[in-house]
């Protein structure tokens, strides 16, 4: 009830101030919202008919995160972590989805102050805390570089806004990983937080439990504080061109067709991901509507001549122009494919990418034929305008690395990763809404030939709460999360059959009173 809540609230305030910790906002008190508000990125989970937490605390230290947890464990109130707040499902500070859908009195442990990243250029590492934004990462790493040049990189995503913790949590795939895959593959250590409030490093949490930590989703398994980073050498200068090409709906459908055979084939120094978008399907001219618009991003490991050569060699249906071509260092790349104007831009942890929307996510296997996708980018501007289809080419070191080194388990086979989005603006009413997203499930349904199969994956970082299944009357289906449900919808998709079994003993072991869980949690034997 609202009196039992307001017990709980007092006596983790109460906790709080008593263990030192006075970082933090009640729900209710002057600036509360602003806080609460600030790392939401998906603002559908912002709307007031969200149950939001009791309060938000940002601790400043180490020792201040470990008496959050315990402050909250002893007010009983659940526990939300997050990092940069870019959860697709709002699941770092909302308890929407999964079996106490907005019934448990929670905080939000936030740790946009645990942001420190230490770089040590001799040894190629950074010891980075959890809640350092990608583009704070980015920036320290290049100006911590042997010659202020930037010879040392992290591999992980171009979104400069994501925090490290959920995005190593869940695996972190980016521009460089054909070369370095993911960002959570170049964890060397970790200082991890746990329900009762130890530090553990590697040794002291095992190894069963650093393995899963390393893609096997956050707010499964305490609270990661920290990881010690394996810094990758990257080219003085590197190349990055993002040409766009409109044409017909066969036209488009062939060069994607090709690009299918090309981008997960290049070597390991190339990333070229493609992105179909919406043309002019509003425009009442036939002709517009039958423009459909491919929008290519690239980014090679070296200059312009290397990168034109072997494009031009190996992809001349998408006729590359020297003009569209640009060099830079690595950071600099880093900034530009973050949309950014500036290196410097990349510590900013304002985010201007915000948006109202749901994602889905397949894995490609086999090439899907001329034809279909044809019908796909029909189907793709038959639908609303803001809808989107990304492919990201796997293959090089992605390919490498068994299936079962760490929980993310989409390595040998699978030709590319596709997202699947679709957004809309803060006016449109629940019909267009829901009429969106049921749009996106057609789409998802509708791609089921031509995915992967058995299990159909899914990427975990791409997080989706209609994997659990549905039930007409209720929605995404409110089961227990038991285990084999879990695993029979989310875990096989998420991390495949064995290696989910291997996530729950770590659970297990790690966290026995499930302390930290959320609509798609590991869950306990
Ligand atoms: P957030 O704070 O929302 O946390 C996500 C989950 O991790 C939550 O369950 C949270 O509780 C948990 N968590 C957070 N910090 C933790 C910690 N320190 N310890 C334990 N658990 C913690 N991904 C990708 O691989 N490649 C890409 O290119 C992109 N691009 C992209 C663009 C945009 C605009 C968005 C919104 C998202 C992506 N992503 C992505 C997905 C992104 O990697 C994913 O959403 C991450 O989980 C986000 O991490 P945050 O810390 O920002 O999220």
């Amino acid at each position: 009830s609202p009196r039992d809540n307001g017990v709980r609230a007092r006596s983790l305030s109460t906790c709080l101030l008593a263990s030192g910790v006075r970082n933090f906002s009640m729900a209710g008190s002057p600036g509360y919202a602003t806080i609460f508000d600030f790392s939401i990125q998906n603002l559908r989970f912002a709307a007031p008919g969200i149950r939001k937490p009791e309060a938000v605390v940002l601790p400043t230290s180490r020792r201040g995160l470990q008496r959050a947890v315990l402050c909250a464990r002893s007010a009983s109130l659940a526990i939300r972590v997050r990092s940069g707040g870019h959860s697709y499902e709002g699941q770092s500070y909302t308890v929407s989805g999964g079996v106490l859908d907005g019934k448990a009195p929670f905080v939000v442990i936030d740790l946009m102050n645990l942001n420190k990243v230490r770089v040590h250029a001799a040894s190629a590492t950074a010891w980075a805390e959890s809640g350092a934004t990608l583009g704070e990462v980015y920036h320290a790493v290049a100006h911590s570089s042997p010659s202020n040049r930037s010879s040392l990189a992290l591999t992980a995503a171009s979104c400069s806004t994501i925090g490290l913790g959920g995005h190593i949590s869940g695996g972190g795939f980016g521009p460089v990983s054909r070369k370095f895959m993911l960002a959570a593959d170049n964890v060397l250590d970790a200082l991890l937080v746990d329900a009762v409030g130890r530090v553990l490093d590697r040794r002291a949490m095992g190894e069963d439990v650093f393995w899963a930590i390393r893609g096997g989703g956050g707010g499964s398994w305490g609270v990661v504080y920290a990881w010690k980073l394996r810094l990758v050498p990257v080219p003085d200068t590197v190349t990055v061109f993002t040409p766009r090409r409109e044409g017909s709906v066969d036209a488009m459908a062939g060069l994607v067709y090709r690009w299918q055979f090309v981008g997960p084939a290049l070597p390991d120094e190339f990333y070229l991901s493609a992105s179909l978008t919406i043309g002019s399907s509003s425009s009442s001219s036939q002709e517009d509507r039958d423009l459909r618009n491919v929008a290519f991003t690239g980014l090679v490991l070296g200059p312009k001549e290397m990168a034109m050569s072997v494009l031009n060699e190996r992809f001349p249906e998408l006729g590359l122009a020297e003009a569209e071509v640009s060099e830079m260092s690595w950071v600099e790349s880093a900034a530009r494919l973050a949309g950014l104007s500036s290196v410097d831009e990349l510590t900013s942890r304002v985010s201007k990418t915000k948006y109202y929307g749901k994602n889905k996510s397949d894995y490609v296997q086999r090439p899907i034929s001329r034809d279909s996708l044809a019908a796909i980018l029909r189907y793709l501007s038959d639908g609303p305008p803001a809808g989107y289809v990304t492919m990201d080419p796997y293959g090089g070191a992605m390919a490498r690395l068994s299936a079962t080194a760490t929980p993310f388990p989409h390595r040998a086979g699978n030709l590319y990763a596709l997202q699947y989005g679709v957004t809309w603006d803060s006016d449109a009413g629940e019909a267009s809404v829901s009429a969106r997203i049921q749009w996106l499930r057609s789409l998802y349904a509708y791609m089921t030939p031509h995915v992967s199969s058995n299990p159909r994956a899914a990427y975990v970082n791409y997080i989706d709460i209609d994997l659990m299944g549905f039930d007409e009357s209720l929605g995404p289906v409110r089961l227990a999360s038991s285990v084999s449900h879990a695993r029979a919808t989310w875990g096989a998709a998420y991390f495949t059959v064995e290696n989910f079994d291997r996530l729950v003993r770590a659970k297990t072991r790690i966290d026995p009173a499930n302390v930290f869980y959320n609509a798609q949690s590991i869950p306990l034997h």
